[in-house]
């Protein structure tokens, strides 16, 4: 544990764009789980072999917290029952009785990793 806080607070967003600014890179690449909220939704950033993954934070199963999950050949797996979720698609582990994991729009611009919020904000509703 690094002992540094977490922020999950609503991150500033610029007027008219849809795409909010969750944290440097490089905090993401250290950390490898960075927890957000974006308009009231838990959300998660993940590094996985060199790539920012953007995905809802509560397991579809039976919403275990997914940032407290494994990572293991580009699949996040679920601390809970140990379901795994495919990271480009979101789909579930075979056999499981749940929908696939949501995943979101995320780009590397400025030295911040982005989420489409509105793309956040419209799969909740
Ligand atoms: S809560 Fe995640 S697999 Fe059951």
């Amino acid at each position: 544990m690094c002992g540094r806080r977490i922020s999950v607070a609503d991150p500033p967003r610029s007027p008219g764009s849809r795409w909010t600014a969750i944290c440097p890179v490089s905090r993401l690449i250290e950390q490898t789980f960075v927890r957000a909220r974006i308009g009231g939704n838990d959300l998660i950033l993940i590094w996985d072999g060199g790539r920012a993954i953007a995905c809802e934070r509560a397991c579809p199963h039976e919403q275990a917290d997914l940032s407290r999950g494994r990572l293991s050949k580009g699949r996040l797996f679920c601390p809970r029952h140990a379901a795994s979720f495919d990271l480009d698609d979101g789909s579930i582990t075979a056999g499981w009785p749940s929908r696939a994991l949501r995943i979101y729009p995320v780009q590397i611009a400025e030295e911040q990793v982005w989420i489409d919020a509105e793309a956040v904000t419209s799969a909740a509703s």
